[in-house]
């Protein structure tokens, strides 16, 4: 499956608030995606963009100072396991990275086997824990950590050529 990841805009909005409805249990409301992708200086908005168009995936980072904060990241459930998270997920990383992020954070749910994979993969460890963080049934917020993203594969990896067509 081809796709490319993009910055966000506000035509991409309806689709983006459709992936968090259908991945999240408490999806953000539509003004929150509003006010990263217009109002928060902070924010990073991408999406992934299918061959015809249509939003297959997003993700929203925040770079403070030299931290890279993963505030939410999805993929439409009809395209998990095709590599658009990580494609993502990497390609905001190395964003960042080139920005001046040094270090990246997250918080996952305790349960969310699937990300923690993913995040693992990119060299993500756990270091530490939000008890009874998620309200709607008390799980546990596991904080993970990429020590360096100047290290090992982000290192090695530059920032896509689609990167000069995004827009926004
Ligand atoms: C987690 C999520 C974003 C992964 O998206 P995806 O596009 O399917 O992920 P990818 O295909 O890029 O997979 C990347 C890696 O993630 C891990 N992974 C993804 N889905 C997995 C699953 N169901 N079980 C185990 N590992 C999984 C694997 O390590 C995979 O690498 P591999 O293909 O080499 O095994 C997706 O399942 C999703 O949208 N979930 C709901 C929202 C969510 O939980 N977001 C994370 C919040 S912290």
């Amino acid at each position: 499956m081809k796709f490319r990841v993009r910055k966000m805009t506000t035509d991409d909005l309806e689709q983006v608030i459709a992936i968090d409805r259908a991945s999240f249990s408490l999806p953000w409301p539509e003004r929150s995606f509003r006010f990263e992708l217009t109002d928060n200086p902070a924010a990073r908005c991408w999406v992934a963009e299918g061959e015809d168009g249509a939003v297959i995936g997003m993700l929203v980072l925040w770079l403070i100072v030299d931290e890279a904060h993963i505030a939410t990241i999805a993929t439409k459930p009809e395209y998990r396991r095709q590599g658009v998270a990580q494609e993502l997920l990497v390609s905001a990383l190395i964003f960042a990275r080139d920005e001046g992020a040094k270090t990246a954070f997250l918080e996952v749910r305790e349960n969310n086997v699937a990300a923690q994979s993913m995040y693992r993969k990119y060299g993500f460890v756990e270091t530490g824990r939000r008890p009874h963080y998620y309200k709607d049934n008390d799980e546990d917020a596991i904080l993970m950590t990429l020590t360096s993203l100047q290290g090992a594969f982000f290192a090695t990896k530059q920032s896509p050529p689609s990167w000069g067509n995004a827009s926004g």
